[in-house]
């Protein structure tokens, strides 16, 4: 799917974001190599710490429905020009990464779609 589709979609379920406690909003869209695309917002809690970000919710909903491959993460808030990924979402992000194909982080920048490979915003990742 083309970045500014994959940004369309982040920006829409950035409307759902629960963010009582920071008004921070945003909104996740990933697109897993089977080509389908799974969305997610960040979902504060009044014990703060269990607050989960936008990211982390789209990637689990990819992983609940059989994904194990991310080609593409879409990131957007309404709050933040350029809306970077959290250093525990960029470890994430960094799991699902096919060897052959880099994620692509895409946020947005004046409307437009800029793009940052996710070995470049996490080198030397965690792995097992
Ligand atoms: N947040 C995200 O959803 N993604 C990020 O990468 C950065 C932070 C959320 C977490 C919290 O609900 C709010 O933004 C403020 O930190």
């Amino acid at each position: 799917m083309e970045n500014k589709e994959l940004l369309e979609k982040a920006k829409e379920v950035s409307k759902s974001a629960y963010a009582k406690y920071s008004n921070f909003c945003v909104g996740a869209c990933v697109e897993a190599s089977s080509g389908k695309i799974y969305v997610g917002c960040n979902m504060e809690n009044a014990s703060y710490g269990l607050g989960i970000c936008a990211e982390r919710n789209a990637i689990a909903n990819a992983i609940a429905n059989g994904e194990r491959e991310l080609r593409k993460v879409a990131i957007y808030s309404p709050n933040s020009e350029l809306c970077f990924p959290c250093g525990a979402c960029r470890q994430v992000i960094f799991e699902f990464q096919n060897k052959d194909y880099p994620i692509e982080i895409v946020l947005e920048s004046k409307g437009e779609p800029v793009t940052y490979p996710i070995n470049d915003l996490l080198p030397y990742g965690f792995v097992l």
